[in-house]
């Protein structure tokens, strides 16, 4: 007997998803039978991903720190698939300092992307959704950076706290239009993402590289980093009818790192 498909018929707009942890999302979200849009700042790379993810996923350009650039990507997914069911707000960027060395340029383009990127693409999609009138799912995908600070990472972890609160006020004032906002976190996740992690943290702690990914993976719980696809299974779940009743939550899926 086949399992039936999660996210049959459903439309689905993630941005970042031309890689790690996004891209996964979109060739699971395809797999449970949802069309989706990979809509990245890279549109060579998110044209690469939707070729091989096949004719369900379209490629867009989006970037999220221009207001015009989520209307127009918003406006295409939305008139390509009549509708947008599901957003993931997936695209970030992380940087390192201590305190004493934190520039005013890294901070403003981590703000842009991670808090002002999620409120804004939101903000477009829930405008999109109340109108249809046919609610949604919003997921914002936040991080344990989120949930403490960490000696080195003040603006990520900042932006990532931000996330989880922004998650929080517009579930609560968006469930009346039938639209569940909620976030993941996760912990650490295999990819490109912690290949420029690891550089950063060989700068500034003098770290061979792949030493600081060996220390944080020997320091998981579950004794290994998370793959991409260790996560897409919240993800469907917070996509599905089965959280209807979720509102402004933050799921950690971390291997248990937030509670070591
Ligand atoms: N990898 C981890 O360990 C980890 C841990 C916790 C949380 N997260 C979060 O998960 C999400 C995905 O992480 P990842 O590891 O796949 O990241 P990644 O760096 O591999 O991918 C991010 C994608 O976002 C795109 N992007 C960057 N700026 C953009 C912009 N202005 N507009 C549109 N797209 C833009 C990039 O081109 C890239 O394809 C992020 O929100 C990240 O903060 C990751």
């Amino acid at each position: 007997m086949n399992t039936p498909r999660r996210l049959a018929g459903k439309t689905a707009l993630i941005t970042g998803s031309a890689r790690g942890i996004g891209r996964a999302f979109a060739e699971r979200f395809v797999r449970e039978g949802a069309r989706v849009a990979i809509a990245d700042i890279n549109f060579d790379a998110a044209q690469q991903t939707a070729s091989e993810i096949g004719v369900a996923a379209i490629p867009l350009c989006i970037d999220v720190t221009d207001q015009a650039s989520i209307d127009t990507c918003v406006d295409e997914v939305a008139e390509t698939f009549g509708g947008i069911d599901i957003l993931i707000n997936n695209a970030a960027l992380f940087d390192a300092a201590p305190i004493a060395e934190i520039s005013r340029d890294s901070y403003d383009r981590l703000y842009a992307v991670n808090v002002a990127g999620t409120l804004f693409t939101m903000q477009a999609v829930a405008r999109h959704m109340i109108t249809r009138g046919t609610g949604g799912k919003i997921i914002n995908m936040a991080s344990q950076a989120g949930r403490r600070g960490e000696s080195l990472v003040a603006v990520y972890c900042s932006t990532k706290a931000a996330v989880i609160s922004l998650t929080q006020s517009a579930g609560l004032n968006l469930i009346e239009h039938g639209i569940n906002v909620n976030a993941i976190a996760p912990g650490v996740v295999d990819g490109d993402h912690w290949e420029h992690v690891d550089a950063i943290f060989a700068k500034l702690e003098g770290k061979k590289p792949g030493q600081k990914k060996a220390e944080v993976a020997a320091d998981v719980p579950f004794g290994r980093f998370a793959t991409p696809d260790d996560l897409t299974g919240m993800a469907v779940f917070l996509a599905s009818g089965e959280s209807d009743y979720i509102v402004s939550q933050c799921y950690n899926v971390d291997g248990g790192q937030w509670m070591s």
